[in-house]
């Protein structure tokens, strides 16, 4: 994928995907609100334990006896409450933020330039959007719960513990440091190996993705060895990548929890020290001893907040990276309701890469208003890419298309492509019904009528007909159940319909026999009739009538004429003719 720019670092991932929470700050604040409620009362309990075995058990005062056990209730109670207002406002949040950032991936998606689909593997493109999202849903949720209210919850203890004895407290504001250094060091480590497993994991359903589409020509050229080496390769590197994190996760928890202990162990023998009986009465050492228990969790949960942070940011960071991806240039404004269709070009030069060659060069041509312009020459000559051109696929590197005479860049881009019908060499079905697919997308308020005279034209009804469920069969995943030929029907079925002036023919018939293709050729002569066409033809047979020949080689147009006119010129079009009418003497 081209990267656009330089990546946001951590902080400023954190910081923009901080601004999808703005939106819901009042369930945030909510959130904290509830977060802060239970911190206060997770203290509350071994604050408790002072009056409970000083007043209660030991001096037996009345007063305690019956004040303690409806404090406990209620404390736990209310518990209740401000943690389910803290989880639902939190997952509220985090789900709208997840949402929205896929909205906004999916929206981009359909904006971006076809330089990027032609990048872009889909496996990494599925998992931005699934795992990426889902692990910035965490980060967002999860980190923030664990910072705020386990981080409350962990200052309130102390403080409690202060209050009670800061003696015996100081011991552990000793031990501080060394906690925050061990956990500094991890979280460097974390960054890292977690973003390496993010990588590998585009890598597992990169190659699962690649085989599954390509099944067939793996079993055909035996590439099963290949690919189970290459699925093996990324497969362990995963592995090794998770137990790393598994590992790193272990000890750092085990590092910081043995800090701890010796810290409690400490805090005991300093206590039932002769010099502190009597600072330390019976209830403030059970206080104390119940805050260091409780005080294990949140320090545990705060040293792993790490983990779903430096996940949650690497995540952030793979998809902001796609959201700033340039999308395609729609700086036009004009807006044409109708137009003739006459198409220039003039002097076209184009690159898919700047250090690659050229493509494409000093292309010129007109043509007319309801002209067919047929363009042949060997495969890999140009044809698809000079036709991608008209409809703005690619921009051209200098050079002008122009439409009635204005440069296609000055129009606005839907405005374009709603003038240009387009059969390409690779028919793309959805997975819906045969009628859907003819009436895709701009075309869905067709009636049934309208659907159906297309079909025919396109000899689409031929075959619908046969079938139990007619236009409403389900053509399955990318027409699968559909031979070449039918996809290729349905295709100009679907070109007929949208009834544009301008109409691009890539091999529109390349996966027809002959048979068919000769009936559909009388379609698309009606066709083609009223308006521009650009026709690439991969059999010469159909395209002798066209107005105009263009003889492609290496980018260039190196004949053109009709086609009488290029056989007497005797050049690499006779020579072509040749070779094909002697292919069909065979
Ligand atoms: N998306 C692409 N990215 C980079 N190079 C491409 C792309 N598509 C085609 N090419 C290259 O551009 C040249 C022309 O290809 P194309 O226009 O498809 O030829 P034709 O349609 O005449 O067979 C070829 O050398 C091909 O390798
Ligand atoms: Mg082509």
């Amino acid at each position: 994928m081209t990267e656009p720019r330089q990546q946001l670092d951590g902080m400023q991932a954190y910081r923009r995907l901080l601004t999808y929470v703005v939106p819901h700050w009042k369930m945030f604040l909510l959130a904290i609100i509830g977060m802060v409620g239970f911190s206060i009362t997770e203290v509350g309990f071994p604050a408790l334990m002072k009056p409970l075995v000083d007043d209660s058990l030991i001096a037996q005062d009345p007063e305690a006896i019956a004040l303690i056990p409806i404090l406990l209730i209620s404390l736990f109670a209310i518990r209740i409450v401000v943690n389910f207002v803290a989880t639902y406002c939190m997952s509220y949040v985090g789900r709208a933020v997840i949402k929205q950032l896929r909205k906004e991936m999916f929206d981009h998606l359909l904006s971006l330039p076809t330089a990027v689909y032609d990048k872009t593997s889909s496996g990494s493109m599925l998992s931005r959007m699934s795992y990426d999202a889902e692990q910035v849903g965490r980060a967002s949720t999860n980190a923030i719960t664990v910072v705020i209210q386990e981080g409350l919850t962990a200052i309130g203890l102390i403080a409690l513990m202060l209050y009670y004895s800061w003696e015996l407290t100081l011991i552990f504001i000793v031990i501080g440091p060394f906690v925050a250094w061990v956990i500094s060091f991890v979280s460097k480590k974390f960054r890292k190996v977690s973003k390496r497993i993010q990588n590998s994991m585009g890598g597992i359903t990169h190659v699962t993705e690649e085989v599954i589409e390509g099944h067939r020509v793996v079993k055909t050229f035996g590439g099963q060895e290949v690919e189970a080496i290459n699925f093996e390769k990324e497969n362990d590197y995963n592995r090794k990548q998770k137990i790393k994190m598994d590992v790193l996760r272990v000890l750092s928890m085990g590092v910081v929890q043995l800090l701890v202990a010796s810290g409690t162990a400490l805090v005991i023998y300093y206590a039932t020290s002769e010099s502190m009986r009597d600072i330390v009465t019976p209830g403030v050492f059970v206080s104390i001893l119940t805050t260091l228990i409780v005080l294990q969790r949140p320090i545990k949960r705060l040293t792993s907040v790490n983990e779903y942070l430096q996940t949650g940011i690497a995540a952030a960071q793979s998809i902001f990276t796609f959201l700033d991806l340039k999308k395609e240039s729609d700086t036009g404004s004009t807006k044409l309701s109708e137009i003739k269709g006459n198409v220039t070009f003039s002097h076209v030069d184009f690159s898919y890469d700047a250090d690659t060659g050229k493509v494409l060069e000093d292309i010129s041509f007109t043509a007319e208003a309801g002209k067919t312009i047929a363009f042949v020459g060997r495969s890999g000559s140009g044809k698809t890419t000079l036709v991608n051109l008209l409809p703005r696929f690619y921009d051209s590197n200098s050079g002008v298309v122009s439409i009635d005479g204005h440069d296609i860049k000055d129009i606005e881009l839907n405005n374009l492509r709603q003038h240009i019908s387009l059969v390409s060499q690779h028919v793309t079905l959805f997975n819906d019904t045969i009628a859907n697919n003819i009436a895709y997308g701009g075309l869905n308020n067709a009636s049934r009528d309208e659907i159906e005279h297309a079909a025919k034209m396109a000899h689409v009804s031929e075959f619908v007909e046969k079938l139990p469920e007619g236009y409403d069969t389900m053509v399955g995943e990318n027409g699968v159940l559909l031979s070449g030929g039918q996809r290729q029907r349905l295709a100009i079925a679907r070109a007929l319909l949208k009834n544009a002036p301008i109409l691009i023919l890539d091999e529109a018939t390349s996966a027809l026999d002959t048979e068919s293709e000769r009936h559909i050729q009388a379609a698309l002569e009606t066709l083609m009739k009223n308006r521009t066409t650009l026709v690439i033809a991969h059999r010469l047979s159909t395209i002798e009538n066209a107005d105009t020949i263009m003889v492609m080689h290496e980018g260039k147009i190196i004949e053109q004429g009709t086609h009488d006119e290029l056989l007497r010129l005797d050049g690499r079009y006779a020579l072509l003719h040749r070779m094909q009418f002697s292919d069909r003497e065979d």
